[in-house]
């Protein structure tokens, strides 16, 4: 296993006095922290269960909220049995290759992926096979790589505003990626921890869930961005024949996740419009700090600096066309007191090393400007070898 890649992005993240582009986490000001204090004294004054053990697949009144609102927002007829709560949707990537990845198992994943699912799947052997997703000639490529034997076991993939790029799926590719899981017989994780986080509200609306598309998917949702993520809480919907698979694991890891977390959240997305005002809240406050970067970025960089604007989540992804490597710049950018994440650990192999992920949820509009300013510093020096 290669050495914790997010667990030095956290620890850069909050040395103090620097700008943290680096970790994706969300906004402090978000956090319901009123709600949960009120709903942890209620709970522990009149619930004597609330810190007892409780069912390891999770509490059935939270898998069946899920269950339900699967449906309604997804149009997944799913049940609570296909439901499984995990400790965050990372721990649902375990369990998912504890059941069905052996090592030289073959997974498609993204080109670039999420970092923390590829130190999973390495964990587990698996071979990696990367195609950027959200590109119709890469999916060509996909197609007669499986026309000419490629028989992957699982392919992964983050189909809204995806960490680390911001891509979406089109709808033919969701539809695509559907097609190729039922004629080739491997299952496809659907990570979507982003999906409710978007900020255009002339982009046509959310595509359809690619677990709405075919019964080989496990579609993974987190509790994380939209509540907050020290609840550790996930959860995997899984086809009915893999989900007791994935419950016997759960039970295996760790006996459940804590009930007492599970019941706060339980008690705070049943409350009437409480979800809706939070994605609200959300939205409109990363939409204000994803553009305070992008103009950042703009002002300073000009051409010299190429990404797209992300139509939601939590991240720009760019790139320098004549250079530098984002490895090397770190140093420097660090030195200015603005941390990212240079693109070469998401990438399963041939990195593209100008790349880097600049995270806007976790700092305020003018922070951001000035993170974009302190990067064109570091970037300048790097370039004439002078302060600019
Ligand atoms: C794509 C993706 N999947 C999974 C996770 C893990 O989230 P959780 O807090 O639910 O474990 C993250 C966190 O950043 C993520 O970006």
């Amino acid at each position: 296993m290669r050495s914790s890649a997010i667990g030095s992005v956290l620890r850069l993240a909050e040395s103090p006095g620097i700008i943290p582009l680096a970790a994706g986490s969300p906004a402090q000001e978000l956090f319901p922290n009123a709600d949960v204090l009120e709903v942890t004294d209620r709970l522990l004054r009149n619930d004597p269960g609330a810190l007892q053990y409780g069912d390891t697949a999770g509490l059935a009144q939270l898998r069946e909220w899920i269950a339900a609102r699967n449906s309604t927002r997804l149009g997944i007829g799913s049940l609570p049995e296909r439901v499984t709560l995990t400790h965050g949707s990372q721990q649902a990537l375990d369990l998912i290759c504890k059941a069905l990845i052996d090592p030289g198992d073959v997974i498609v994943v993204d080109r670039p992926s999420y970092i923390g699912a590829l130190q999973v799947f390495r964990l587990f052997e698996a071979d990696l096979a990367p195609f950027p997703l959200a590109d119709d000639e890469q999916l060509d490529a996909l197609s007669s790589a499986l026309r000419g034997g490629l028989r992957p076991r699982l392919l992964y993939v983050v189909p809204d505003f995806a960490n680390p790029t911001g891509a979406t799926l089109s709808l033919l590719q969701r539809q695509r990626l559907a097609e190729l899981a039922d004629r080739y017989g491997f299952f496809i994780v659907e990570d979507d921890p982003y999906g409710e986080l978007r900020y255009d509200t002339d982009d046509g609306g959310a595509l359809p869930a690619i677990a709405s598309l075919s019964d080989r998917v496990l579609r993974l949702e987190s509790f994380s961005k939209v509540l907050f993520p020290a609840a550790r809480l996930g959860q995997v919907t899984a086809p009915a024949e893999l989900a007791p698979i994935l419950g016997m694991f759960k039970q295996a890891s760790d006996l459940g996740n804590s009930g007492f977390l599970e019941r706060i959240v339980l008690e705070l997305v049943t409350r009437p419009g409480f979800t809706e005002d939070r994605v609200n809240a959300a939205r409109l406050l990363y939409t204000e700090r994803r553009d305070a970067l992008v103009a950042g970025l703009r002002r300073y960089f000009g051409d010299k600096l190429e990404f797209d604007v992300p139509g939601g989540g939590f991240f720009v992804w760019a790139r320098f066309p004549g250079g530098p490597n984002a490895d090397d710049l770190l140093t420097g950018a660090l030195a200015h007191r603005v941390s990212y994440v240079p693109g070469t650990d998401f990438y399963a192999a041939d990195p593209d090393r100008g790349t880097l992920r600049l995270s806007f949820s976790g700092a305020g509009t003018e922070e951001l400007t000035e993170a974009a300013r302190r990067l064109y510093q570091a970037w300048a020096e790097g370039q004439t070898g002078v302060a600019p």
